[in-house]
């Protein structure tokens, strides 16, 4: 299920994430910019329990997020947004998944995987900024339904296609959220015009 988070402030974000020019410190920050706006857009039904607060003028109702919300960045890419959901939800508890992406075949391996307990009563965040042939989101997910979650939202900042009907398609429950679909994959499976290599411009690795 896509959901195709329209807004001007994500879309203010993107422009800057996008353009080659943007050094990796306002790359990060823009990152994180973008990932509390989306993850406010996510987290829409999240499970809350009512409480009662007492203001300087009186008592009013108000609503708490409850524990259970696991948010799962997908190294390394990921961990650019997870500051952002963190502090949209602190106590959230954090699950990794590490995915490497042969450079020929685009074919996603799993080098690492910890993820916490009681993902199946547990509201489910998985954070991966490209959506790109959707080989590694596919991947991600599968770790996580036999690791038991049935919850599960995923962000990205950049989606193709390609990677949108793998994830719909393998995946039909998964809720996809993203800020745009752009026009494809290249022969180096790079999304056009996306923004280049995420983990490489957030780190300055290139
Ligand atoms: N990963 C990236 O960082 N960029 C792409 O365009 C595709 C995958």
């Amino acid at each position: 299920m896509l959901r195709v988070v329209d807004h001007p402030l994500v879309h203010d974000a993107l422009a800057t994430l996008r353009d080659k020019t943007t050094p990796p410190e306002l790359f990060r920050r823009m990152a994180v910019r973008i990932s509390l706006l989306l993850a406010a857009e996510a987290t829409r039904d999240v499970p809350g329990t009512p409480v009662d607060v007492e203001t300087p003028l009186g008592p009013a109702p108000g609503r708490r997020v409850r524990g259970n919300v696991v948010v799962v960045p997908v190294l390394r890419a990921g961990l650019g947004m997870l500051d952002a959901v963190l502090e949209l939800i602190p106590s959230a508890r954090v699950g990794h998944i590490g995915l490497q992406r042969d450079e020929i075949t685009a074919v996603a391996s799993q080098y690492y995987s910890r993820l916490p307990g009681d993902l199946g009563a547990s509201f489910v965040l998985m954070i991966d900024p490209m959506l790109a042939t959707g080989g590694s989101a596919v991947a991600a997910l599968d770790l996580l339904r036999v690791a038991g979650a049935t919850d599960i939202r995923m962000i990205c900042i950049v989606a193709a296609p390609e990677g949108v009907a793998l994830v719909e398609q393998r995946h039909p429950d998964v809720h996809i959220y993203t800020p745009v679909i752009d026009d494809g994959l290249n022969d180096h499976k790079f999304i056009v015009p996306g923004l280049g290599d995420f983990g490489d411009r957030l780190y300055g690795t290139h």
